[in-house]
């Protein structure tokens, strides 16, 4: 009944919002009883390829990025990166139909060489190796991650579908087809984020 009533109420906060992953949330059901304590904390909502050309043409990704997509869904941003750019790439998603999804359009693709999908929780993995962070998440989701980011490697860019990073003043900013797309890199150690 808890997990109903929080259900709910992230749903109707959601709903404010005037995203597609608003609306998505808006429409869909509580967990019934029997699934996973750990909700997602974003329902999967895919990237229209042209935002995901876009995230990728923004962060140059190229054959020697490590590109992790934070909440990978059906792993349309790894894969495209490893098809296009022969970059290497992790997804992580925390559910895991999601995730024999992800790794069954990879093989489709012929990118398992460079690509796979795991499941877990975004907030509780090793983001170390990446050189490239790919987002489509929520503005609050994308705050409680600053400081994981912060302590990236300098110069790891970041890129994120439609939402900012609260007051991290974004080097550049793309509207494309009513989406907005963000990119931010990851300053030296030590050094805050600039704000604007
Ligand atoms: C809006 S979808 C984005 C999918 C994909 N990145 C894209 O842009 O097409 C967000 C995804 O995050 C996953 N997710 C939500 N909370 C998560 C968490 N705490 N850890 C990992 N994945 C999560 C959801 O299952 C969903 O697939």
């Amino acid at each position: 009944m808890t997990r109903r009533r929080d259900c709910l109420i992230a749903g109707a906060a959601l709903a404010a919002t005037a995203s597609p992953i608003g609306r998505a949330f808006a429409q869909s059901s509580p967990p019934a009883d029997g699934e996973p304590v750990r909700r997602p904390d974003v329902v999967f909502v895919p990237t229209p390829q042209s935002i995901v050309d876009q995230m990728l043409a923004m962060a140059s990704v190229g054959p020697n990025d490590v590109l992790y997509d934070l909440g990978s869904g059906d792993g349309r941003i790894p894969i495209t990166a490893a098809r296009r750019w022969g970059t290497r790439g992790l997804g992580v998603d925390i559910d895991p139909q999601r995730v024999r999804e992800a790794n069954a359009n990879a093989a489709a693709a012929g990118v398992t060489d460079r690509v796979r999908f795991v499941q877990g929780d975004l907030f509780a993995m090793d983001l170390s190796p990446a050189t490239v962070i790919t987002l489509y998440l929520l503005p609050a989701l994308n705050v409680k991650l600053r400081p994981t980011l912060l302590k990236l490697k300098a110069g790891t860019r970041i890129v994120s579908h439609d939402f900012a990073m609260g007051d991290w003043k974004p080097e550049r900013t793309v509207e494309l087809d009513s989406r907005t797309v963000y990119f931010w890199t990851v300053p030296p150690a030590g050094r805050p984020y600039p704000r604007g």
